[in-house]
This record gives structure tokens, C-alpha cells and sequence, in this order.
């Protein structure tokens, strides 16, 4: 199932304020996945798009003097500006006021609605407008949000309910069932935590004389659809669902949401039992990520110590900042983030070790071998060649398992620690002795090995360094497209590369910061 394609999903963004780098985080990282997929051929379809409708828009919108509409138009373009400055390679992008999303809600709605999942009764409870969420009964006796602690507004009106508490004995068997829905594991028993206490109906609408910004009920006018109703159906509505059956079911079920840790509940719990009404398979894996923090406190406007990735991209370039977020972090945990670290692991990885490997061979080259590359010969291959050679193809071996866990940091650790032994292979054979030593057949060894070496580890890097690695690979003389040179099976077999391939300009990929 999970060769056959990939189709990948980031949350869809709320359109109230301006990307920061939690983000940008999910969104390179859905990137950095459909990139992988894509080099091993696998099709892919990766979706993004924002979430514009509900009361935290329509409230940032007054605060502007806006409509909510122009407030989402203004603040779209922020989003795909970002996206496109930080190479994102997105199939599609969603809005949710878009008539091919909102019609497919309507539908949904009509039909569960016809079917008895929807039934009308008295909301009496707190709603948290940050979050957009409902509390009712013993999860409201607190006053304040199961999500981020802040304070509920009273609410006390009649609504629509889906009725979500008839799925939840079926939930809890599917999580048992499929150890691989929920990821990581430690999130999967929270939403199992969560699921032993007993389950409410969700409160799937607002009246409008409360909140007028969202997708009418199509069977009441009063009304308009819950925030979060409408917006985890773009999964769906993206891709065909009740308009194109083929193309829908060419990608669904979805292969993995990626989300962040505070929309898990609604992913693991609201979104399950909605598709299980409606008949539709589950999405293989749903993702949870942690925090961005800085110093260990959460990133908000209100605190107002958001980190503003375009500024970063600016400052330090748009490969080396993807690269940076995708090293750092361990998947499903929180991580500071902090501009020393950045250019501690910079100057580190990139500049010393990758960026120096290449200036130093692009040197060689052109000193010994008059910018050619050269042949290596068996004869002279000893135990170093072998060593090299075994920690570069162990990298790839590495990376494509680390993958698959989710373990992206320890994949590039890898890839660098390979790149970190072709450096003390250079220093150990001394090719500019060899060179004075007019040991030729050496020397060209020793060349070789090293350029194999950063053919190798820029097919793997490529994901995220796109722009670098197809810079690098252009001054090393490789002439093919991105396409043709980054197929995952090329970076399975040692010496692929031309001898006699000519080099180009010397670069200088990383400068030290
Ligand atoms: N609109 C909803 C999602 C609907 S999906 C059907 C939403 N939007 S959001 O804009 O508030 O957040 C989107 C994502 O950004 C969430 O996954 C959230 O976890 C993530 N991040 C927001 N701040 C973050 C950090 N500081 N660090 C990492 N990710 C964070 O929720």
C-alpha cells in the first residue's frame, strides 16, 4: 500500500495572523517527505492550503476593519509567499472559501443529516476561541481549555450535534487494531486517555447571529458549520471527493497528516468517527510533531517572541534554514529554537564539513587532474577506499530506514557523519603528497572516492537542500536535470560517476557564518 503512493497533508493554516516557524515547520517537513517519495518514484500528491473561516478569523478581521474575506485574501498571500520563497513543492493548495470545498462540506452535511447522524438540541457550555473548540459537561467544569489553558466563553445556544459518541467503542478497537494510525506512540495513548472517559456528540454548527463567517448549513440557513467540521474535510474535498470519484480514489485514504501536537484530539478523534459516518477509509498515519519553543516557552504574538522564517531564509539562505529545522529536531518532541544553535550546526555541518569537502576536491581536481575527473583504479583500493565507500552506502541504507521511522534528524546524522569520514579519508591519503609523490593511480583513487562521495550524499541531502545540491552537483560536472541524476536507485551503487567528467567554477557552497 504505502509504495503504491504517497499522498501527504499538512494542517491547513488559520488565516487570523502571518506564518511563523512552527508553520513553516510542518510544511517543510511535509515537503522534505514528498520529495523522498517522489525521488523513489513513488507518486505523490502533497496538499497544504489554509483554514479561513470561524470566529478567530472573523475576529482578527474586526480588529483590522476588514471583511473576514479580505482579511483571508490578505493574509493567504503571506502564506503562499512563504511557501514559495522556501521551495515548497506543493501539488495543490487549499481554501477552505472556495466553492469546491465548501460545496463538498454542504454535502456531507445533507448527507449525514439524512442519514440521522445530525440531530438539532441545546448547546449550554464554554467555547475557546484560540483553539476553536467546544467544551461541554465535566471537560467545561475546569473553566478553562483542555488545549492551551486559556479561559472559556460562556456559550449558550441551540445547535446541530454529530453524533460522535456512537463511534467511540469503534475508535478505540481501530487505535488498538492499527499501531501505526496514531504516531508516535506516546501520542496514540494520549488519544486512547482521552477516549476512556466517555465520549460527547460534537457540536457541528454556530447560529449566525453569533458567528455569520462559515459555510451555511444546507438544511437550516441559521446556521453555519463549526470551524473544525468544515476544515479537516479539505483532506478530502482536495482531492475529488464527491466531484471526481477516479482522482479521489487514486489518493485516498491518505497516507499521513502531519499535525502538530495541539490538534491532536480533533485529528485522532473528530476526524476518525466523521469518515467512519460517512463510510470512508482511515488515513494510514496521522502525525503529531512537537513545539517550536523559544526558551522553552511556546511561540505566540501575544508573547510576542515569534520567530519569522522569511527573515531567517533572508539572513542565512532558504537550503540551509530547511536544513536546519529538519536536523534539530526529533520528530514528536518540542525543541528551542535559537539563533546561536543555528549557527553553531551551520558553520558545523554545512560550511566545515560538506561545504569543505567540496571546495577541497573541487581544488585537487583542478590542480592535479586539469578540472577532469578521474578513473579510479582496483589495483591500488585498499582498506580506506573500502571504509569510505561502506559509510557512504550505509548512509543511504541509514536514511532510507530513518525515514520510514519519522527519524529525519537521524537519517541526516548519518549522511553527515559519512561526509565527516570522506574529509579524514583526504586527510589520511594526503593527496597533495601523492600528487608531489607523482603516485598518479593513487591519487586518482582518492579523487574518485571523494566525488562519488558528494554525488552520493547530494542525491540524499536533495530533499532538503534542493537549490545547494543541484549547485553543487553542477560544479562537479554533473550535467543531468535533477530528475534524471536524484533517482533513489543511483544512490545505491557506488561509481556511477563518468571519469573524464569535467568540473566546473569553483563555488563556495556554505561560507562560514
Ligand atoms: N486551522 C487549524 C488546523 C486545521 S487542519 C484541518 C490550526 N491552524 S494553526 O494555524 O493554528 O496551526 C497549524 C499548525 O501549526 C498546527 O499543527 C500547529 O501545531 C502548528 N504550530 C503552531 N505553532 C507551532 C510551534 N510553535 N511549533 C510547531 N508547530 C506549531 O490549528
Amino acid at each position: 500500500m504505502a509504495n503504491t503512493k504517497f499522498y501527504v497533508t499538512t494542517p491547513i493554516y488559520y488565516v487570523n495572523a502571518a506564518p511563523h516557524i512552527g508553520h513553516a515547520y510542518t510544511t517543510l517537513l511535509a515537503d522534505v517527505l514528498a520529495r523522498y517519495h517522489r525521488q523513489q518514484g513513488i507518486p505523490t500528491f502533497f496538499l497544504t492550503g489554509t483554514d479561513e473561516h470561524g470566529q478567530k478569523v472573523q475576529r482578527a478581521a474586526e480588529q483590522q476593519s476588514m471583511t473576514p474575506q479580505q482579511q483571508a485574501d490578505q493574509t493567504v498571500g503571506r502564506f503562499q509567499e512563504l511557501w514559495q520563497k522556501l521551495s515548497i513543492s506543493n501539488d495543490d493548495f487549499i481554501r477552505t472559501t472556495q466553492s469546491r470545498h465548501t460545496r463538498v462540506v454542504q454535502q456531507i452535511l445533507q448527507n449525514l443529516f439524512d442519514h440521522g447522524e445530525i440531530y438539532r438540541a441545546e448547546y449550554d457550555g464554554g467555547y475557546c476561541v484560540p483553539c476553536e473548540l467546544f467544551f461541554t459537561g465535566r471537560e467545561r467544569s475546569g473553566g478553562a481549555c483542555r488545549e492551551c489553558g486559556r479561559s472559556l466563553e460562556p456559550i449558550r445556544e441551540s445547535n446541530y450535534f454529530f453524533r460522535m459518541s456512537a463511534y467511540q467503542a469503534w475508535l478505540i478497537a481501530y487505535i488498538h487494531e492499527h499501531p501505526t494510525f496514531i504516531q508516535p506512540d506516546f501520542r496514540r495513548n494520549e488519544t486512547l486517555g482521552f477516549l476512556q472517559q466517555p465520549l460527547n456528540d460534537l457540536c457541528i454548527s454556530r447560529p449566525k447571529s453569533r458567528l455569520s463567517w462559515g459555510i451555511e448549513l444546507p438544511f437550516d440557513r441559521d446556521f453555519v458549520t463549526y470551524v473544525w467540521f468544515d476544515a479537516l474535510v479539505n483532506y478530502i474535498s482536495a482531492i475529488g471527493y464527491l466531484a471526481d470519484e477516479a482522482r479521489f480514489q487514486r489518493w485516498w485514504p491518505a497516507s499521513c497528516h502531519l499535525i502538530g501536537k495541539d490538534i491532536l484530539t480533533t485529528h485522532t478523534v473528530y476526524w476518525p468517527t466523521m469518515l467512519k459516518a460517512m463510510n470512508l477509509p482511515m488515513p494510514e498515519t496521522i502525525f503529531a510533531h512537537g513545539w517550536w519553543l523559544i526558551d522553552d516557552s511556546k511561540m505566540s504574538k501575544s508573547r510576542g517572541n515569534v520567530v519569522n522564517p522569511m527573515e531567517l531564509a533572508d539572513r542565512y539562505g532558504v537550503d540551509a534554514f530547511r536544513y536546519f529545522l529538519m536536523a534539530e529536531m526529533t520528530l514528536g518532541q518540542d525543541c528551542n529554537f535559537s539563533e546561536q544553535a543555528f549557527i553553531r550546526r551551520y558553520n558545523a555541518d554545512l560550511a566545515n564539513n560538506l561545504g569543505n569537502l567540496l571546495s577541497r576536491v573541487m581544488k585537487l581536481i583542478t590542480s592535479y587532474c586539469q578540472g577532469q575527473v578521474p578513473a579510479a583504479t582496483t589495483e591500488v583500493t585498499g582498506e580506506d577506499e573500502q571504509l569510505l565507500r561502506q559509510a557512504v552506502l550505509n548512509a543511504v541504507t541509514r536514511m532510507e530506514e530513518c525515514l520510514n521511522q519519522m527519524r529525519l534528524d537521524l537519517g541526516l546524522a548519518a549522511v553527515i557523519g559519512a561526509i565527516r569520514e570522506a574529509n579524514r579519508y583526504l586527510e589520511k591519503r594526503q593527496p597533495w603528497t601523492l600528487a608531489k609523490q607523482a603516485k598518479a593511480d593513487e591519487l586518482n583513487t582518492v579523487l574518485y572516492y571523494a566525488i562519488e562521495t558528494l554525488r552520493l550524499v547530494s542525491g540524499l541531502l536533495s530533499p532538503i537542500m534542493p537549490a545547494k545540491m543541484m549547485e553543487l552537483r553542477q560544479a562537479l560536472g554533473f550535467s543531468d536535470g535533477p530528475e534524471t541524476q536524484l533517482v533513489f536507485s543511483q544512490l545505491q551503487t557506488w561509481g556511477a560517476t563518468a571519469p573524464g567528467q569535467k568540473i566546473g567554477a569553483m563555488i563556495s557552497l556554505f561560507p562560514r557564518i
